[in-house]
């Protein structure tokens, strides 16, 4: 947090800071945290500061229209009623508002497309929340690395807090489950909320063992390349926490649908 803060003190308007990392490290949960300290928001940016998330069920070129117009919105104040107006006016407009507050703070989360950065280019300081840190080439940017994941210690201080015992308690699993995630936030974290669920046969039991070892054998089962390794994980901890759900709690989870506010 201390990196960040201090990369967010030195990015000047027209510049931009790069948090880099594979998905699931924790970049979102990390700027979201730092961005909460109202002094820091205010001496930087003057609380001017635009969150847009990118997703990726749109193409490149929807994805960017839909964002710009949301943006206009922000900027102007306005509901989100009006006809879409066209890329260029948009852009036009957006950039004569942020010349005037080039202090303001754009934040793209989830930009893995030159193209957005380019769309998105409007003088003021931006940070990038990315996987690809090339899509800035030739950028005035620094970039912040965090491909470290949690330490064990962190690790084993969220498994203990979910389950409620002393860090020193928990078996040596723990430590291998955290090892096997290599710290990857997401994962520590999709354990930790499994743990809970399950406390009681990961504290006592004659099962304690047995328990401990399915969580963990689950992560061994997959062996694969560098990179697919952390996806094939992380699907695995899916499947496993789904195999963990009650029959009424599978219906739930394959009926469960979100419809964002613009739909
Ligand atoms: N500092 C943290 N403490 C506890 N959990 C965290 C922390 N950072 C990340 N996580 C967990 O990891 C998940 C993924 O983090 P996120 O910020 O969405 O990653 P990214 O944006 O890099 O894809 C979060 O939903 C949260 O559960
Ligand atoms: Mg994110």
């Amino acid at each position: 947090m201390e990196q960040l803060r201090k990369g967010l003190e030195e990015l000047k308007p027209s510049n931009y800071l790069a948090l880099h990392a594979l998905p699931g490290y924790g970049k979102s949960t990390l700027v979201s945290e730092t961005l909460q300290d109202d002094d820091l928001a205010t001496d930087l940016f003057q609380k001017e500061m635009y969150w847009i998330k990118f997703g990726s069920e749109q193409s490149v070129a929807e994805n960017i229209l839909t964002q710009l117009n949301m943006l206009f919105h922000r900027v102007r104040n306005l509901d989100l009623l009006t006809e879409p107006t066209s890329e260029d006016s948009l852009k036009y407009f957006l950039r004569h508002h942020f010349s005037k507050h080039n202090h303001a703070l754009l934040i793209l989360d989830d930009v893995n497309r030159r193209e957005i950065i380019e769309a998105f280019d409007f003088g003021c300081k931006t940070l990038v929340l990315t996987t690809d840190t090339d899509i800035l080439r030739g950028k005035k940017c620094d970039i912040i690395e965090m491909n470290e994941g949690f330490t064990p210690k962190e690790s084993l201080a969220l498994f203990a807090k979910a389950i409620g015992v002393d860090a020193s308690e928990l078996p040596k699993q723990a430590r291998q489950i955290h090892e096997e995630c290599k710290g990857m936030p997401l994962m520590i974290a999709m354990f930790s909320a499994q743990f809970e669920d399950v406390k009681e046969s990961l504290i006592e039991g004659d099962k304690r063992a047995d328990t401990w070892s399915y969580y963990l054998d689950a992560l061994k089962k997959k062996k694969s390349a560098v990179l697919q390794e952390s996806l094939d994980k992380l699907k695995a901890i899916f499947e496993m926490c789904i195999n963990k759900l009650s029959k009424d709690e599978i219906h739930y989870y394959e009926t469960f649908a979100i419809f964002p506010e613009d739909c």
